[in-house]
């Protein structure tokens, strides 16, 4: 058994990209391996945001991973900035972190293009994220392809302190790349964000899936219901992948490529197919919103067990780093 970190911005309500490309591997990583799961504010706030929903985006968040299907009773689910030893490692990991290294992240340099003036934090990220992870121990990190390089980084970031401050303390973790393919935006342009409003939300109502899910984008080779398409570039078939099975997968592909039948056909199935995962996640979003005490309670209780780890790892740092224990 592996202990697995994995981390997710606060957004709000999750949408079926984030969904598919994260949280339905959770839900099963929690069944064979010890699992952290955290809700990480403080690397939201990297990018320009709106200090007055934050704290309301970070529970939406965390409701919509409870009804998703993350269970507190296998799994820890927390706030970020509740466990206050992040920022404390995050510093301490500062000092065996190359520059340079942190200038040529990719992800570093497309956001801060985005921007006007480039914050110190946005460049920290990616230390904040080994942070979050070398705080458990976590050897186990699933993530999607965009965070490979961080998760380079985080490697080496261990290699040196290691070598300077204790061989072996610290794991160098694993990525664990999500097998999904990548769901884009229900225009099949840019990949599915809320802000781009190319989205159909986890909690949806079967109505308001259908009207999203009729008009979205497929193999434009498809012009007319005789033409043949190719499943592997069309996004629909991308989410049937994450929620028909197997056998359907194979059935649709088939008529697909061989005009077989229509795209709307197509998304029929796919509707019914998705309508039937997501009514039960609809449910228990709205049982917790119902009942706000439960959401606040499993975050206590995460950050509870989340902070015994933390310090257990932190008092062995400051004691390799050599800082001068507090007095009693
Ligand atoms: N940077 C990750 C993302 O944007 C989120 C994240 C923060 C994370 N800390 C992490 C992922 C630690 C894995 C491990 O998706």
């Amino acid at each position: 058994m592996a202990r697995v970190f994995s981390g997710i911005q606060p957004s709000g309500e999750l949408h079926i990209g984030n969904y598919l490309g994260a949280v339905q591997n959770w839900v099963k990583l929690q069944d064979l391996h010890e699992c952290l799961f955290s809700v990480v504010d403080l690397h939201a706030i990297t990018q320009p945001y709106e200090a007055g929903g934050l704290a309301q985006r970070t529970e939406e968040m965390a409701l919509s991973l409870l009804a998703a299907g993350l269970d507190p009773d296998k799994s820890t689910i927390f706030v970020q900035s509740h466990v206050a030893e992040h920022t404390e490692l995050n510093w301490l990991l500062t000092i065996v972190t190359p520059l340079g290294e942190l200038e040529r992240q990719t992800q570093f340099k497309d956001k801060s293009q985005r921007q006007e003036s480039v914050s110190a934090g946005l460049l920290n990220y990616p230390v904040l994220q080994a942070a979050d992870v070398l705080l458990y121990k976590a050897t186990l990190v699933p993530v999607g392809e965009d965070q490979l390089q961080h998760l380079e980084l985080m490697r080496e970031i261990v290699r040196r302190w290691n070598a300077r401050f204790g061989a072996d303390f610290f794991p160098e973790p694993q990525a664990q790349l999500s097998t999904a393919r990548r769901v884009l935006g229900l225009d099949g342009q840019a990949k599915m964000s809320k802000s781009l409003g190319n989205t159909i939300g986890l909690f949806d109502p079967p109505d308001s899936i259908w009207e999203k899910l009729r008009p979205a984008a497929t193999d434009p080779a498809r012009k007319t219901r005789k033409d043949p398409g190719n499943p592997d570039i069309c996004n629909v078939f991308t989410i049937h992948q994450g929620f028909s099975a197997p056998a359907v997968q194979a059935d649709v592909a088939h008529k697909c490529r061989t005009a077989g039948w229509g795209c709307l056909d197509c998304k029929r199935v796919l509707a019914d197919n998705m309508i039937a995962a997501l009514t039960p996640m609809r449910e228990r979003a709205a049982a917790l919103r119902a009942d706000p005490r439960r959401v606040r309670d499993v975050l206590r209780a995460g950050a509870a067990k989340a902070r015994a780890l933390a310090r257990q790892t932190m008092a062995e740092v400051r004691r390799r780093m050599g800082l001068l224990p507090a007095e009693a």
